[in-house]
């Protein structure tokens, strides 16, 4: 039986990753900051697949946080086969409009809890020569949006250069890049979502479906759905004067989050 430690398991795309990862039997490490959550999560995937849930409450916004995550990650006698760095969150406003200390927690969130994570988790499933690391980025990597989009950039970014330098390893390392998903997000950072048109969500359990299956063969980079695969196409053609134009036009509001 195999191992996933999930970071921001308790809602969203996270809690999609649980249930399907649950369901195929690994059992989970469950990481985000509201334990009762956590417990009440840990308990019915127990319950339903009859697996291990572990429960690890972190702020991933901090260094105490990152540290105890890293800590379970580097755990020999309890090895982790899968890590999903997908703890997000977005910031409503322009440029200027975010409070500093705002902008470098999700830059702490992000990139640095990312990086510090995918660092620790490597070097024991290179030793075993088996493991796998989704980073949950977004096609706002693509996509001239701010603050929100840069760290998402870097993200993509880190992991596909992780990804080729281990080639050979047995690790597979990939970043995903959702669109639109229904999920806390867009309410617990303020954003208005009427503006959406409704072809533009996904399903959260598809995309980690699709994600998975994406995994398994080998990408080092998931843009899971059609409808976003070619949009994502047509803005690599597209001049980057228009594209910022047109970003923010739709306003940070309602773009990709
Ligand atoms: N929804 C979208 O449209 C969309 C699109 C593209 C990419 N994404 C990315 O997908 C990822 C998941 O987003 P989601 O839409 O599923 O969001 P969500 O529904 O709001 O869930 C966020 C999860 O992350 C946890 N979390 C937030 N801050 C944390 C912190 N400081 N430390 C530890 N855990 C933390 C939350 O639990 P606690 O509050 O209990 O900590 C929750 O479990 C993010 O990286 C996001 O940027 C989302």
């Amino acid at each position: 039986m195999t191992t996933a430690l999930i970071t921001g398991a308790t809602a969203g795309i996270g809690a999609a990753f649980a249930r399907r990862l649950a369901t195929e039997g690994h059992n989970l490490v469950l990481v985000a900051r509201n334990t009762e959550r956590l417990q009440e999560q840990a308990t019915e995937l127990h319950d339903r697949h009859g697996i291990e849930a572990e429960v690890l409450p972190a702020d991933l916004g901090t260094d105490d946080g990152i540290a105890l995550v890293e800590k379970r990650l580097t755990d020999s006698r309890n090895a982790i086969d899968l890590l999903v760095n997908n703890a997000g969150f977005g910031n409503k406003g322009q440029f200027l409009d975010v409070p500093m200390a705002d902008e470098l927690t999700m830059l702490k969130v992000h990139c640095e809890a990312v990086l510090r994570l995918t660092s620790a988790v490597v070097p024991g499933m290179r030793a075993r020569g088996r493991g796998g690391v989704v980073n949950v980025a977004s096609v706002a990597a693509f996509l001239p949006r701010g603050t929100y989009g840069a760290s998402k950039a870097w993200v993509v970014q880190f992991t596909q250069g992780a990804a080729r330098d281990l080639a050979g390893s047995g690790v597979r390392l990939m970043a995903l890049c959702p669109g639109f998903v229904r999920t806390e997000f867009h309410e617990r950072a303020g954003m208005g979502t009427d503006n959406i048109p409704g072809w533009m969500w996904l399903d959260a359990d598809k995309l980690v479906t699709a994600a998975l299956a994406d995994l398994s063969r080998g990408k080092s980079l998931s843009i899971p759905d059609p409808r976003y695969k070619a949009l994502m196409g047509a803005v690599k053609l597209a001049p980057r004067g228009l594209l910022g134009g047109i970003t923010s036009k739709t306003g940070r509001k309602y773009g990709p989050q």
